[in-house]
């Protein structure tokens, strides 16, 4: 029976012991998630779309920590064509490159994403991404302040982040700064077969 990552994934917070478990994991990732419906990237993708004008739909989209994929798979399937993944593992990365769905795929660096990377984008996503066992907290306000005016950020934050002070805090910073226009917060089911929640949201830079 294929290793079981999901339980694991929570336990670990140093960065660099962290990427590796999602190389380990990259290979079984999908029918992990798959056999546990995962349902957090439709809704994320479902989110955005009707925000969206066309040219924004056409437009590239970045998927930060797009894994294997899923969320890449999610935006395809809503009719988004131009889809740039980013990630820092590379086993993840390999297989998102398999599905065909993404346009570029970017290596990160542990941590926030370079400003600069962020502001060629006008739509953002971060499905599952921001997360206790993902990206830290401050990759929220890094990514939305880089975004530019009347851009988009729509993520998800699983039970552990709602539940955790430090990312919060990140995001009430932001929801409630003078920059921030939340459009979308819905809580929903996040893997189906665990009976988990997250709150997807789409927040817009004015
Ligand atoms: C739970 S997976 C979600 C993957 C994909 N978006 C999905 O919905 O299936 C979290 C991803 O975030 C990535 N990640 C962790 N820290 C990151 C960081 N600082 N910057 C970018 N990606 C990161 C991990 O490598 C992993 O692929």
């Amino acid at each position: 029976m294929a290793e079981k990552y999901l339980d694991k994934i929570y336990g670990v917070s140093d960065a660099e012991t962290q990427r590796a478990l999602y190389d380990q994991w990259a290979e079984s990732y999908d029918s992990e998630l798959d056999d546990a419906r995962y349902a957090t990237p439709s809704r994320i993708a479902r989110a955005l779309k009707p925000l969206l004008k066309e040219a924004e739909l056409a437009a590239p989209v970045l998927d930060f920590g797009c894994g294997t994929g899923l969320s890449g798979e999610a935006l395809a399937a809503e009719g988004f064509t131009r889809i740039h993944g980013a990630d820092v593992s590379t086993g993840m990365l390999e297989m998102a490159r398999a599905k065909g769905c993404y346009e570029t795929l970017t290596p990160l660096p542990f941590g926030n994403p370079d400003p600069g990377l962020v502001s060629r984008y006008r739509t953002v996503t971060a499905a599952g991404a921001i997360s206790p066992g993902a990206a830290p907290a401050s990759c929220l306000p890094a990514i939305f302040m880089a975004l530019p005016s009347g851009g988009r950020l729509a993520l998800s934050y699983n039970e552990k982040a709602l539940e955790d002070e430090e990312y919060m805090n990140m995001l009430t910073r932001i929801t409630e700064s003078s920059e921030a226009v939340l459009e979308v917060s819905e809580d929903g089911p996040h893997i189906e077969g665990l009976g988990s929640v997250s709150r997807v949201m789409v927040i817009r830079r004015r």
